[in-house]
């Protein structure tokens, strides 16, 4: 049965209440449960879904659906791992018991990324509903590791190509450019994610009696990290962009045809004094086309209240860098190794280890797949489907183009402030009931 918007929206509340984050072991059961619920949700929507499991991973959920000969196939990849929802003070309602404000829902995972896998499943259940079949051929891949790297997709991925092959992957996993502006993604960065580690003393020191001998790895850790980019925020990482692609003319005259305004940029995404980076170059191609180094945390010595004079035995920090086309994670991760050896400063020994990478990927928007998805997008949306690319990673997609030879489509529902991996994550629920139309649409149209 087609599920009404009332129904779709109790489905999503529930699935939102499964605090699904992968990062953290103690929610490993949480991840499974989500799992099976959306199999579930595959299974009522009539497809044969199950588990697959790995040993020491979260599960993924495969289905097939594959009764519609001399039809297109399309491999619908998803996510149902969440981020961490800290700090939790932040968040206006509890971020695993789903509250709807003002047509947004709010929780973590809301858009990134359970509101959009829904739409997928909403979308064949409607359609297998109204029609007893699908229009084209259907392979499930939703997982729920994609927030701390895809160890087990990309294990089975290479060992399953032959299983999964497709003609075109559809990911529901971006964002609009703007509310009402249907949008396809065609680019996304890559990633590289570590730790840097700085260790001094053998073990922790009286700051009186021997500072001024002792090394302070906190210190150093902080001269690697500020040695790592100039002040303007350029990465000095010898070697480290030179094997950046800048877009084509043709892609950033369409960018700069997009309505940004950089004044507003910054006081309604950012919200801070002024934005960083190259000024010669413009901000949409700096978070798209431009490779990133950031650090997301540091660990180290005496935070607690009140006060504690020591001089720490070692210091960490999460450092990662965004990568773009045609730069490769293993080389940009050795690139970052040798940099901070090479700026380390004595008394201290200093160790990059990368637990995770993906590869960048551009997308040609003249795949008759992606063709297709804009003018589904257009006639759901009543206006003309924009392109745009991400600063964000979704490692499978060049995994996809790997060892499937596909493209994917990045079809995503998102809106710039629906506040990803932040606190108040919410979904538009004018999106999601709309995604899940273009999506049937979409399916519909290849099937022609
Ligand atoms: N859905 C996001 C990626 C994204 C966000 C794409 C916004 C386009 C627009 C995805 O779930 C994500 O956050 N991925 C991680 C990947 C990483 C941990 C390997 C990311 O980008 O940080
Ligand atoms: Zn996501």
């Amino acid at each position: 049965m087609a599920h009404s918007r009332e129904a779709v929206l109790e489905t999503l509340k529930e699935f939102l209440r499964f605090p699904s984050v992968s990062t953290d072991p103690a929610h490993a059961p949480d991840v499974r449960r989500a799992a099976e619920f959306t199999a579930g949700l595959l299974r009522s929507a009539g497809l044969d879904a199950r588990l697959v499991e790995s040993e020491g991973n979260h599960p993924l959920v495969r289905a097939d659906w594959m009764g519609a000969p001399g039809k297109p196939t399309l491999l619908l990849y998803g996510h149902f791992d969440v981020q961490p929802p800290d700090p939790l003070d932040e968040w206006t309602s509890p971020p695993f018991e789903p509250e709807v404000r003002n047509g947004d829902i709010f929780a973590r995972g809301a858009c990134d990324d359970k509101g959009q896998v829904l739409i997928q499943i909403e979308a064949l259940a409607r359609l297998l509903s109204e029609r007893g079949s699908l229009p084209v051929n259907v392979k499930i891949l939703y997982e729920g590791e994609e927030e701390t790297g895809g160890q087990h997709v990309t294990a089975y991925l290479a060992a399953h190509a032959d299983e999964l092959a497709a003609d075109a992957a559809l990911v529901c996993d971006t964002e609009m450019f703007a509310p009402d502006l249907p949008t396809i993604c065609t680019g996304l960065r890559g990633i590289v994610y570590g730790e840097l580690l700085v260790e001094g003393a053998r073990t922790d020191l009286h700051s009186g009696v021997y500072g001024g001998a002792a090394p302070n790895p906190i210190q150093a850790l902080a001269t690697i990290l500020a040695e790592l980019k100039d002040r303007d925020g350029r990465i000095r990482i010898p070697g480290f962009l030179d094997r950046v692609r800048p877009p084509s003319p043709e892609e950033r005259a369409a960018w700069a045809r997009l309505p940004f305004d950089e004044a507003e940029y910054l006081e309604k995404e950012i919200g801070a004094p002024s934005l960083v980076g190259d000024p010669a170059i413009p901000v949409l191609e700096r978070v798209w086309a431009q490779p990133t180094l950031e650090v997301h945390g540091i660990r180290g010595g005496f935070t607690g209240e009140g006060a504690k004079t020591v001089i720490p035995a070692r210091a960490l920090a999460k450092v990662s860098m965004r990568l773009v086309a045609d730069q490769d994670p293993a080389e940009a991760a050795a690139m970052l190794s040798a940099a901070v050896e090479r700026v380390c400063p004595p008394g201290v020994r200093a160790k990059y280890t990368a637990f995770h990478s993906g590869a960048p990927s551009l997308i040609d928007p003249s795949s008759p797949f992606i063709r297709a998805a804009a003018s589904a997008l257009t006639e759901t949306f009543g206006v003309e489907t924009v392109y745009m690319r991400s600063g964000g990673s979704i490692p499978i997609v060049g995994l996809f183009q790997k060892h499937l030879g596909i493209p994917s489509v990045l079809m995503g529902f998102g809106l710039p402030d629906d506040n990803l991996h932040a606190p108040n994550e919410k979904f538009h629920l004018e999106n999601l009931h709309r995604g899940i139309d273009a999506t049937a649409r979409y399916l519909a149209k290849l099937g022609e």
